[in-house]
């Protein structure tokens, strides 16, 4: 079996595979509208700590387990398990882990469906087919539905490809076209008039908001969402990472490209909004604050844009195509997780398990699209704020408390040999056991009273 695994051939592939997987809809959505919705920098300071002190270290627990056991999460948890306990936590963790991210593809595929959608308005007007262009950015069902699965396709396919022809592959090529596009939309809206007061909005904190709760909560959420943690995602690309790579560093670097890139977004996005206000674009909603969530994306960039004559149908088009890179080599790496394991543990073809999987998680889908009120919103909060935390937790358990620590060391040693009288060998374990699954039953609590 070890012999038909795949592997990623570079460390290059694994970063833009893995900070592929980290950027995505959170980076350029979530983490900009939580910054405007939660004290401007107050937020990025936070957030910033939340990440190096609780999501990094969470990061590399998963990372290390991946390759050690080099399997899918389930098999993986399991090879680290010491008795009948822990292998029956083992298990339990590992499809909790499939379940929530089999849940987060669904509604994500659904939010992906709309970029593409809106990816395609700017062009149909082009065109001149200006009815069609209407139908894209209308929301009905059957518009959803139908750029779910034009969406999810493209997902099944490149998973269907394999690790190095499918997920190395297309992340090698679409995360650099990211980076550069984000840049050119960035350095175009600066030009525009209202962009530094959208700045100031961004960078000036409100220190006032620092210690609050609900700031916390927001920022450790978007944390584990952003860094791909708690579902077995992270744990999975890890298994296909060499033997020979240093994995503190490369985690690190995982993290650092992730926070550079929603530190980026978030010049775009604010800086955005205050020029769409400038070009008379309501950008405040009825309770004062700055509109976040579908509001933002979905109305108030377009209509900027469309304020903007034929520059802004150019900058429709890359701002869509952004968001639709961002998102398929995130959800890329969800579908491989459930993948993986059905492959490695239930002797499916990568093919037919992927066609599978798609299948069902498009069912998932479509059930939402025709209950979007009552579950939309729901799906996201239960499996964003409670399970993804609550998953990172067991994760930092099963590396702290459960296998061996030897094994652990031994695992971070191959790649990197003077490991044990590192700085990280010194600070993470104790991260790992006590600080860790501490700062996050704490937040835990604040959340559910
Ligand atoms: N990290 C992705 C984002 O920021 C979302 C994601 C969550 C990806 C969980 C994989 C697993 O959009």
């Amino acid at each position: 079996m070890a012999a038909t695994r795949g592997e990623f051939s570079s460390r290059f592939g694994f970063l833009m595979a893995a900070s592929g997987s980290a950027v995505g809809l959170g980076n350029i959505w979530g983490f900009p509208t939580n910054v405007a919705s939660n004290g401007g920098a107050a937020f990025l300071f936070t957030y910033l700590l939340l990440v190096f002190a609780l999501a990094y270290p969470a990061l590399m627990a998963e990372l290390i387990i991946g390759r050690h056991a080099r399997s899918n999460a389930v098999t993986a948890l399991k090879s680290i398990s010491t008795n009948a306990a822990s292998k029956k936590l083992a298990v339990g963790v590992g499809f909790a882990g499939m379940i929530t991210v089999a849940l987060i593809l669904s509604f994500y595929t659904i939010i992906s469906g709309w970029m593409l959608a809106f990816f395609f308005d700017p062009l149909a007007r082009l065109l001149g087919m200006d009815e069609f262009a209407q139908w894209l950015t209308r929301d009905t069902s059957t518009r959803n539905i139908i750029f779910v699965g034009i969406f999810m396709l493209l997902t099944v396919m490149v998973i269907s490809a394999g690790v190095k022809d499918g997920i190395e592959k297309w992340a090698t090529r679409l995360m650099p076209a990211l980076i550069v596009i984000l840049v050119l939309l960035i350095a175009y809206v600066f030009t525009l008039p209202g962009a530094m007061e959208g700045l100031r909005a961004y960078l000036v904190p409100d220190f006032s908001r620092v210690a609050n709760a609900g700031l916390l909560i927001n920022a450790l959420g978007q944390a584990f969402f952003s860094l791909s943690l708690g579902v077995g995602t992270m744990l999975v690309y890890g298994s296909y990472i060499s033997k020979q790579e240093n994995l503190p560093t490369i985690g690190g670097l995982v993290a650092l490209l992730d926070v550079g890139i929603a530190v980026l977004a978030g010049m775009l996005i604010m800086p955005a909004m205050y020029v769409a206000q400038t070009n008379g674009v309501e950008i405040y909603d009825d309770s004062g604050g700055l509109i976040a969530g579908p509001g933002l994306i979905l109305s108030v960039l377009p209509s900027l844009f469309n304020s903007m004559g034929s520059m802004g149908i150019l900058a429709a088009i890359a701002f869509f195509i952004l968001m639709t890179i961002a998102s398929l080599t995130s959800s890329i790496s969800m579908l491989e997780v459930p993948v993986s394991y059905v492959i490695e543990n239930h002797k499916v073809g990568r093919q037919r398990a992927t066609i599978m999987i798609g299948a069902g998680v498009t069912l998932i889908c479509t059930l939402i699209v025709f209950n979007f009120d009552s579950l939309f919103d729901r799906i996201v909060t239960i499996t964003t704020e409670y399970s993804q935390p609550l998953l990172g937790l067991f994760f930092c358990i099963f590396v702290a408390w459960i296998w061996k620590r030897d094994g652990v060391l031994g695992e971070i040693k191959q790649g990197y040999p003077d490991a044990e009288s590192s700085l990280f060998w010194k600070i993470w374990p104790v991260y790992i056991k006590f600080i860790c699954p501490l700062a996050i039953l704490m937040v835990y609590v604040e959340l559910l009273t």
